[in-house]
């Protein structure tokens, strides 16, 4: 008796330690988070979020400094507002940070195998590779080359006729079609539009595209909470799940249809290769999955993969692209000086015998310098997003295993901290002699932690040479082309301006659409061939 007595004393004596020990390191793990602050019962820190999130981390930035930590629902977060705490997580700390947060929404509508959002492994860096070497290198992106031309010359033509009949154009609209074409057809060839053909099939895959963007651009409540998830109390799990089964009937329409042509090519010419068209991207990647020998079968990759890679980039590629060439065309035409130096630049570099090509990029400093102006006020990716893998000790910090983490780009590029005039559109800044200082050389490849629009590292956006390329030699060709004339607006008094809010979203997306005339500045008839 005495003696289980005793054995119950020393085992409670023992458990209880456990437990004071336990929870001693948890309050010392807590101690090491950076500040916070007050947060409720349940919801954390949600009551402090207004709808554009960039801008109240910012404001959170103000009160709790560079580095704070919150709680949105059970999901821990750091938000970092500091270059050099930028550096340190995305460079120094990378591989703790590597996998991006995924939501319930971008897991269904990607077949959870999505290119932006995989965990970092084998799976993500084997198609990171093929979409990179096949699709969006610098060499693959000169291949595709001509549909992006076409697609220019298209869209003027069309800037055109309205400059004639005194018409608007939404460029809300146009500029993500133009993206939507010249993707659609790189991924998927001009035989896409067979499939694409008749402008109604067309339009319903635009609009899917627009939706699935869009969900993925909400903030989902069920991503922070489980019990929130069974609830679901602002409709998601239904918006998500239309979406993909529209989304997962387009795309499964496409490959099938082009399984069917290659067989029946096949048969046709055994063994004859045209040489002639270029491959496009669903070709290769069906190649490959014929190939019996070939690398994807050691990470599994599967024709649901074609599928979510298709779809990946499609809503990681066309609202990114146009959003920046609106931000862009919208700031010119509210800057009337720098629209005037950068037209003297394209009329002395390309003059107006031709129309500005992808080629004359290069040449063209100041155009570069207005879209970096661009991006540094309005980034694509407006924070950094990751999660942590593992625990983590950075500075005197000790972050735990799947931490969100937000590097706040947006709030960076608006810190007179570290730009000069930080709410001046002056592209200059980035001009080499002129004005610029310390910021005069920065490039967008994520090696400037004050200046990351499309991140950094091995996570950084792989569309960036396909985006270079093309946001600005379009919007100079818009500028070298027609005068752009704003609709009045009711908000502000002035007929000249056009106005620059945001509305919430992955891509700070503007608030309100682009609708403009056009005014031709000379006979364009000359240089939009036919
Ligand atoms: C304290 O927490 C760390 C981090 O989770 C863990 O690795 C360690 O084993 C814990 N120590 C004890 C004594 O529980
Ligand atoms: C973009 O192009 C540069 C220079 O041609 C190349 O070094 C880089 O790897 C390319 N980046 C991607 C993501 O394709
Ligand atoms: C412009 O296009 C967008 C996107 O298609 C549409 O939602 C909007 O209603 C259009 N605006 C006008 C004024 O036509």
């Amino acid at each position: 008796m005495a003696l289980e007595l005793v054995l119950l004393f020393v085992l409670g004596t023992i458990s209880l330690l456990f437990f004071i020990r336990r929870v001693l390191n948890h309050t010392h793990r807590v101690q090491h988070l950076p500040p916070s602050p007050l947060a409720l019962p349940i919801i954390g820190h949600f009551h402090l979020l207004g709808p554009l999130i960039h801008r109240s981390f910012q404001a959170l930035s103000f009160r709790f400094g560079p580095i704070f930590s919150l709680r949105l629902g059970s999901v821990p977060c750091i938000v970092v507002t500091s270059p050099k705490l930028a550096k340190e997580f995305l460079k120094t700390h990378e591989l703790s940070f590597i996998s991006h947060a995924r939501s319930n929404a971008i897991e269904r509508i990607t077949y959870d195998s999505s290119l932006a959002f995989s965990p970092y492994g084998p799976y993500w860096k084997f198609i990171k590779k093929v979409t990179v070497n096949e699709l969006l290198s610098s060499h693959s992106v000169n291949k595709f080359h001509s549909i992006r031309a076409d697609e220019y010359t298209r869209l003027l033509r069309l800037f055109s006729e309205r400059a004639e009949s005194c018409r608007a154009v939404n460029l809300s609209e146009e500029l993500p079609r133009l993206c939507h074409n010249v993707i659609g057809q790189m991924m998927l060839g001009k035989y896409s539009t067979a499939v694409l053909s008749n402008t109604e099939r067309a339009e319903e895959a635009r609009l899917v595209v627009r939706e699935a963007t869009r969900i993925f651009g909400e903030l989902n409540l069920c991503d922070f909470n489980m019990v929130w998830k069974k609830l679901d109390f602002q409709g998601f799990g239904k918006r998500i799940e239309d979406t993909h089964v529209k989304f997962d009937d387009l795309v499964e329409n496409i490959v099938n249809q082009r399984e069917k042509l290659r067989i029946k090519n096949n048969k046709m010419n055994e063994g004859e290769e045209d040489e002639k068209e270029v491959k496009d991207f669903l070709s290769i990647l069906l190649d490959m999955l014929e190939d019996e020998s070939g690398q994807h079968k050691e990470v599994g990759f599967s024709r649901v993969h074609i599928k979510a890679l298709i779809t990946d980039l499609f809503t990681a590629s066309t609202d990114t692209t146009a959003i920046a060439m609106e931000w862009a065309l919208a700031e010119l035409i509210n800057h009337p000086i720098v629209l005037e130096k950068a037209r003297e630049e394209i009329d002395s570099i390309v003059g107006n015998g031709r129309l500005v090509e992808e080629s004359d990029g290069p040449n063209l400093p100041y155009i570069q310098a207005i879209i970096k102006e661009t991006f540094r006020l309005h980034p694509p990716v407006p924070m950094v997003t990751r999660i942590s893998v593992e625990d983590c000790k950075v500075g005197e910090y000790v972050i735990p295993t799947n931490t969100m983490l937000f590097v706040n780009n947006w709030a960076i590029g608006r810190d007179p901290k570290y730009w000069e005039k930080p709410l001046d559109f002056w592209p200059e800044r980035f001009l080499e002699h002129i004005g610029g200082g310390h910021t005069s050389g920065m490039d967008v490849r994520g090696q400037h932690f004050q200046f990351l629009p499309f991140g950094s590292g091995r996570r950084i956006c792989p569309g960036i040479n396909l985006t270079m390329n093309m946001v600005p030699s379009l919007v100079a060709a818009m500028i070298q082309c027609f005068d752009w004339k704003v609709i009045p607006s009711k908000k502000l008094n002035n007929d000249d301006v056009v106005e620059m809010d945001e509305k919430p979203g992955l891509t700070t997306p503007r608030a309100h659409d682009l609708v403009c005339f056009p005014v031709a500045r000379f006979n364009l008839l000359n240089i939009l061939k036919p």
